[in-house]
């Protein structure tokens, strides 16, 4: 996929061509990564869960006492979206909001205005059923607050730079024992005909597809444990998947440890076709748009 740049953005109440938006070399969030994110999916010009996700913002912003008012964010987002004229198109809205600028000490500055960008950008949302990819598996080095939405993201990088390396998009990581998350992407398994996912709380970040994931199962009578899936458990496990804004669900053929590959069979799981299946009637129910 060729990456590009936005072809306009809007930093702090204005929108600008990318090489016009400038920030401080004082900014907290180039300094520290003093900063909260947020990614939002769009298909067909039509954005969806928005409201989960400007909640899951304010939450970010709160754990981490960063003041900023989003009250004008849906409809900046609107218009980051005509702006940039995607109204027809698949996409994704990234929002970043960090301490501003001051001069650098470790603790909250008294006094800042948040420095916000947000921008909308096109990127392919179709097709997700039919890949069937590799992951590598590693060791999750982050911090243990991954339920916030942080721009500080040294640990999933990593991780995930590794698994480009092998020529895989997503890496899925290990703490003590268990399996979590993926460096940008939920993670579940299908073991007994029931679903398994990590509990929310300090080690996950709450994802949005997760958590409509996981309505859904509730809703269509499909076993749901939020419980964190040990390693040593893996022999039982049948069915592989990742689900994220922009990796909505997909299924995971194979997992790679240093030492062994563990296989998934040569088809898509029938809980994982399933779940897709859901997922694609809940995203035209929210948007009108038709992505199966
Ligand atoms: N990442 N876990 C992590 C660590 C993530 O970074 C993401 C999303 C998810 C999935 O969450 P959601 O369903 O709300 O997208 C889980 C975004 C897309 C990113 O960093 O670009």
């Amino acid at each position: 996929m060729k990456l590009s740049y936005p072809s306009k953005v809007y930093l702090n109440g204005e929108w600008l061509k990318p090489e016009e938006a400038k920030i401080s070399v004082f900014d907290r969030g180039f300094l520290f990564g003093d900063g909260i994110y947020e990614v939002i999916p769009f298909y067909s010009g039509k954005l969806f869960l928005l409201k989960e996700h400007l909640q899951r913002l304010r939450y970010s912003l709160n754990e981490v006492e960063l003041q900023c008012d989003i009250s004008d964010f849906e409809s900046i987002i609107l218009k980051a979206i005509e702006l940039t004229e995607l109204n027809a198109a698949d996409g994704a809205i990234y929002i970043q909001v960090s301490r501003g600028m001051a001069p650098r000490t470790h603790y909250f500055p008294e006094n800042y205005d948040a420095t916000v960008l947000v921008y909308a950008y096109k990127t392919n949302l179709r097709g997700f059923q039919n890949q069937f990819k590799d992951v590598l598996v590693s060791n999750d080095l982050r911090w243990h607050r991954c339920d916030i939405k942080s721009v500080s993201l040294m640990a999933n990088i990593l991780a995930n730079t590794e698994a480009k390396k092998s020529d895989f998009s997503e890496n899925i990581m290990i703490r003590d024992g268990c399996f979590t998350e993926g460096s940008h992407s939920s993670l579940f398994f299908v073991k007994d005909e029931s679903v398994y996912t990590h509990p929310n709380g300090k080690f996950i970040l709450p994802g949005i597809t997760r958590n409509l994931l996981i309505k859904l199962c509730k809703e269509n009578n499909i076993a749901i444990v939020e419980k964190a899936l040990p390693v040593s458990e893996l022999d039982e496990v049948t069915e592989v998947f990742i689900t994220g804004t922009t990796t909505q669900i997909t299924a995971i053929k194979n997992l790679h440890f240093p030492d062994r590959i563990i296989n998934f069979g040569n088809d898509i799981g029938k809980i994982t076709r399933r779940l897709q299946l859901l997922f694609c009637e809940e995203v035209k129910k929210r948007t009108g748009v038709d992505i199966s």
